[in-house]
């Protein structure tokens, strides 16, 4: 059984509010994508790391990429949102992938996944049947909101967790449920759960955040900085 890792990289970064898809924004002198890419290459686990690009894309080439012939195979085949491009990814590889095989999703826009979450991922999911996902415990007091942002209720945080990538399924139980589930899905998890599946959550930490935000931008260089300091 191998262990593929496939990078949705295809958005257009639109809550960033600029010009640049946001995977291409510079994080600490590279473009935010070669985060991702190196936490993922750093695994020797990993056999191979697919990046999912639009078909439009215009900046990938722009960049040297020596070095990464060996782990890494671009696919211009990304979709209109998320779920598509991720379907599309795993349409694309699925001769080189068993049915078996695992596949770990992992947002380009998630640069300061560290190693050890990564393993702790793939060994916590090792013997299991259906795979999973990093995910944080809820910290905050949660509130339900009425249409002009008033307090309608608190909502119980106990048993509430904020799932993140990467995301750990086989490659054809995920590409099924993902037929099956539609575009929308914001998700993998989410298709596996609506196959009636329970994905396992692995306790991850707040380092890993994705950038969504301008100001999550500079969040993720501090914590790059003090990872690799
Ligand atoms: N993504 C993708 N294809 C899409 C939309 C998103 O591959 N059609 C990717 C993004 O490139 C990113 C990841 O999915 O790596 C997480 O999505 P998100 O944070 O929502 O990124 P964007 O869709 O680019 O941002 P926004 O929603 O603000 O436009
Ligand atoms: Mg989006």
């Amino acid at each position: 059984m191998k262990h593929y890792a496939l990078i949705p990289a295809a958005g257009s970064g639109t809550r960033m509010g600029g010009m640049v898809e946001k995977q291409y924004l510079d994080l600490n002198s590279v473009p935010m994508i070669a985060h991702a890419m190196m936490v993922l290459a750093r695994e020797p686990r990993i056999a191979r790391i697919f990046v999912v690009l639009s078909p439009t894309d215009r900046r990938w080439n722009n960049y040297e990429w020596q070095g990464w012939e060996e782990r890494i195979e671009v696919l211009r085949c990304g979709g209109r949102t998320r779920a598509e491009t991720v379907l599309n990814g795993l349409d694309a590889i699925s001769k080189i992938c068993d049915p078996d095989d695992w596949v770990l999703v992992h947002d380009a826009a998630r640069p300061c996944l560290p190693d050890e979450l990564l393993a702790r991922l793939i060994d916590g999911l090792a013997d299991d049947p259906v795979g999973g996902l990093l995910a944080v415990p809820v910290a905050d007091t949660l509130k339900r909101a009425t249409a002009d942002a008033r307090v309608a209720a608190t909502v119980p945080r106990a048993g509430l967790w904020q799932a993140q990538t990467p995301q750990m399924f086989r490659h054809g139980s995920l590409t099924q449920a993902l037929r099956a589930a539609g575009a929308d899905m914001t998700d993998e998890a989410s298709a596996i759960e609506q196959w009636g599946l329970h994905p396992k959550l692995v306790e991850s930490d707040s380092r890993n955040l994705k950038v969504t935000y301008p100001q999550d931008l500079e969040l993720a260089g501090m914590i790059l900085r003090k990872m690799h300091e």
